[in-house]
């Protein structure tokens, strides 16, 4: 019993040989001069690795962009989504107007584009000259001040096209949409790309009422446009995004209250594609609410 623990005592610390768990000092000292080299060596390479990467890696652009990504497939052609705001929870697209509030400064939707404006189309923090402002000469009531027309019944919804790296818009229209553009009764010109908005179902364009469509220069309203000399987006600069991307306000005029209302709002252009899945064009659905009005706009 008592040579057992004195086997165990040698084993961990040998008096005898001045060994500990069976190294003595210089043989402990190899062992961690080997292990700290090794572990130093694998440090080293993998920050070599990581610095190889971050240089190859370009920074302003996504590695792969338009035609050498995977959004273009042989049976898709990269064409560009269309976002809308206010859009405070990005799961839904509901906006909702709601006309009995006494308080719009702590409205949701008001708050969402307050806050968007702001971050996405102030002034960057460091001046640059490919800093190129987006500004709507005149937005009427889509402004904070008058808070895009939620107070009067009038909202302004907010509608622009995805960013996609190198990829320039063609004016026009593709050939299966020819007659649906002439039918629009709008032509943007040579140098924008068209937007047009109308309600989804048959009930949805008895709903919707008259839109206003306030563009960079124009008020139209049948179709709101976007400059074609706002593209194509290049990336961030020294990985800051200087870009403000051009949108068009959509003024409701008359929209009936109290009645979900689906939109959709698309481009038209030679090189945008329209297919109800996903390609060239975004929808929501509008209700105003208001509760001294429940048959305002009877047809
Ligand atoms: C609309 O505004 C009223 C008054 O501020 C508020 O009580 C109500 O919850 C709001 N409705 C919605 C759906 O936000
Ligand atoms: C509702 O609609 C009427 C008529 O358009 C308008 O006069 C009123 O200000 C609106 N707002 C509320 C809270 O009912």
């Amino acid at each position: 019993m008592n040579s057992q623990l004195s086997d165990l005592r040698d084993a961990f610390y040998d008096s005898k040989r001045r060994e500990v768990m069976g190294r003595d000092g210089y043989r402990w000292a190899k062992l961690a001069i080997f292990y700290s080299s090794f572990s130093l060596g694998l440090t080293g390479f993998f920050c070599a690795m990581i610095a190889v990467l971050m240089f190859i890696t370009p920074q302003d652009i996504p590695r792969y962009s338009s035609a050498d990504s995977c959004m273009e497939t042989r049976s898709s052609p990269i064409s560009p989504g269309m976002g809308f705001r206010p859009q405070p929870n990005v799961l839904e697209n509901l906006i909702y107007v709601n006309q009995t509030t006494d308080n719009y400064d702590s409205d949701p939707y008001i708050k969402n584009l307050n806050q968007y404006l702001q971050v996405y189309y102030g002034k960057p923090k460091k001046s640059s000259a490919a800093f190129r402002p987006f500004i709507i000469q005149s937005p009427h009531d889509c402004t904070p001040e008058k808070h895009y027309g939620f107070s009067t019944g009038r909202p302004c919804v907010l509608v622009k096209m995805n960013k996609i790296v190198d990829f320039m818009p063609k004016p026009g229209c593709q050939e299966d949409d020819q007659a649906a553009y002439e039918k629009l009764g709008c032509q943007p010109g040579p140098d924008a790309i068209a937007v047009h908005c109308y309600g989804e179902s048959a009930s949805d364009i008895d709903s919707i009422g008259d839109m206003t469509y306030i563009s960079e220069n124009t008020l139209h309203n049948q179709c709101g446009s976007l400059a074609t000399k706002w593209f194509p987006y290049k990336g961030k600069v020294n990985r800051q995004d200087l870009y403000q991307a051009p949108y068009v306000w959509i003024q409701f005029n008359n929209l009936q209250p109290n009645v979900l209302v689906h939109v959709i709002c698309r481009l038209y252009a030679q090189n945008i594609y329209f297919d109800k899945k996903s390609l060239g064009f975004t929808r929501f659905k509008l209700f105003l609410k208001n509760s001294s009005s429940r048959q305002n706009h009877a047809p």
